[in-house]
């Protein structure tokens, strides 16, 4: 019989996650302890903005006209524990209040939770990110509690799903990363992902450190790739060179890569930002806090970035105060194609322009409700038209495909000066310095 697959925790990871396991043909059962998320999913909605999730939800979610019905949703431990075979445990992994380390109480609680339901044989699968060392403990507790004993197995499959992507990483993973003590484990995570193994990803089977490091590992790289091309920005803008250009001609090198050398106001998210700290803190637990200290200076690098683009800013309004000054904030998710704002340098730039007493006015496609939950003492505006009207500095700070497109001629007659600063390296300069733009971005050449 096909394996039935339950998912716990319903965030990004989650919902796509259960609903991509229902377009692989499994049935599945997801959980969440939030009883609106659980009735907003059963009725084939998502509470974020994803690239063609809920579509993907809505083919399988039962009780849909036209689904496939192979998708629940409950507030139950019992009935999840009764209906898996494979159990996945998504919950998140937040940076703790006031220290680098990762909070792991949410998965504690949810290995806690189900572990003493599982009567019969299960695997429990984690794919939260978590720092090294945690899934060995975790698979003494689950021994600890589960009333079938051996029966209930443990396996790391770290996820490295990108917002905005997640519905494309999930479907057609680049890897499958497979954390195992048991040949039974590996072979049920094969069956799991046997159609993207028969598209040809990659499935990598190792022991649990190296599983959960993997995934560290990855995001450690990619933000040290992002803060090197933001290093040499700053160097740029000391000689006079051009970053874009720079990053174009070193991209060409396939052992460098182009992807990943976007220069401009930094990386943010829920995972980068919070990933390599709690890397670091848990090197430092593990005495090779030596080994990670390049992330410190990666850290700062990126962080220096928000605070240059608000100089930028200062220096388009005549260097001094923001006092009095009009600021127009084009974007306030961390990326594109995403509503997310954790840790976004966007709004980040625009909270510090405010706090310093300008008047900062944000539109954003998608990201506007999150926006004014989070700083709901910035101005917003409708669209990125009124946003402008009457702006002494445009600032670009989300390469939305919405703000490449606009029509600069057209701005420039709402905006009080045509002064446009660049976060992203992504707008056309020559359109934009032919409509009688000052154009400037980071890392650039000033004309
Ligand atoms: C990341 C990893 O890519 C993914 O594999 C992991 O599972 C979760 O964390 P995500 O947070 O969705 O995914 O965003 P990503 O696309 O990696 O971008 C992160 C940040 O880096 C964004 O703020 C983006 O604007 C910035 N970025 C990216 C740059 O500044 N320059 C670049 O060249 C690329």
């Amino acid at each position: 019989m096909a394996l039935r697959i339950t998912v716990i925790g319903t965030g990004y990871l989650g919902a796509t996650h259960a609903a991509a396991m229902a377009e692989l043909g499994f049935e599945v059962l997801g959980l969440d302890i939030v009883p609106e998320k659980v009735e907003l999913l059963s009725g084939g909605r998502v509470p974020m903005y994803e690239p063609g999730l809920e579509e993907m939800l809505q083919r399988h979610v039962a009780g849909i006209a036209g689904s496939s019905g192979r998708l629940r949703f409950t507030t139950s431990w019992e009935e999840v524990a009764e209906f898996g075979d494979v159990h996945f445990v998504c919950v998140n992994t937040p940076q703790k209040h006031g220290e680098y380390a990762c909070d792991m109480s949410y998965v504690d609680s949810a290995f806690d939770a189900l572990a003493p339901h599982l009567t019969r044989p299960a695997l429990v699968v984690g794919k939260s990110t978590v720092p090294v060392g945690s899934a060995a403990r975790l698979a003494d507790r689950l021994a600890e509690l589960a009333p079938v004993g051996a029966g209930a197995e443990l396996a790391w499959n770290p996820e490295f799903l990108r917002e905005g992507f997640a519905v494309k990483d999930t479907l057609h993973p680049d890897r499958i990363v497979v954390g195992v003590t048991s040949e039974n484990a590996e072979k049920l995570l094969r069956e799991v992902y046997a159609g993207p193994i028969a598209e040809g990803s990659p499935f990598v089977v190792t022991d649990f450190p190296t599983a959960e490091l993997v995934k560290t590992s990855a995001n450690s790289f990619l933000a040290t790739k992002i803060s090197f091309i933001n290093a040499m920005a700053e160097v740029c803008e000391a000689a006079d060179g051009d970053v874009v250009k720079l990053a174009e001609a070193i991209g060409h090198d396939d052992r460098i890569g182009k992807k990943f050398l976007r220069a401009g106001i930094g990386f943010g998210g829920g995972c980068l930002p919070k990933d390599i700290r709690a890397f670091m803190a848990r090197a430092g637990e593990l005495g090779a806090d030596q080994a990670l200290t390049f992330l410190r200076e990666v850290d700062s690098i990126n962080m220096r970035r928000r605070g240059h683009m608000v100089e930028l800013a200062r220096e388009a309004v005549g260097g001094g105060s923001f006092l009095g000054t009009r600021v127009a904030v084009l974007g306030a998710t961390f990326k594109p194609d995403s509503d997310d704002v954790r840790d976004s340098p966007a709004l980040n730039v625009a909270g510090q322009i405010h706090l310093q007493g300008g008047q900062v006015t944000v539109f954003d496609p998608k990201g506007m409700d999150n926006a004014r939950q989070l700083f709901p003492t910035l101005g917003y505006a409708d669209s990125a038209r009124e946003a402008v009207r009457g702006a002494d500095v445009v600032l670009h700070l989300t390469e939305w495909r919405e703000f490449r497109e606009l029509d600069p001629a057209e701005l420039g007659e709402v905006a009080a000066r045509r002064i446009i600063l660049d976060g992203r390296n992504a707008l056309d300069s020559a359109v934009w310095r032919e409509a009688g733009w000052t154009y400037r971005a980071m890392g650039r050449p000033k004309a």
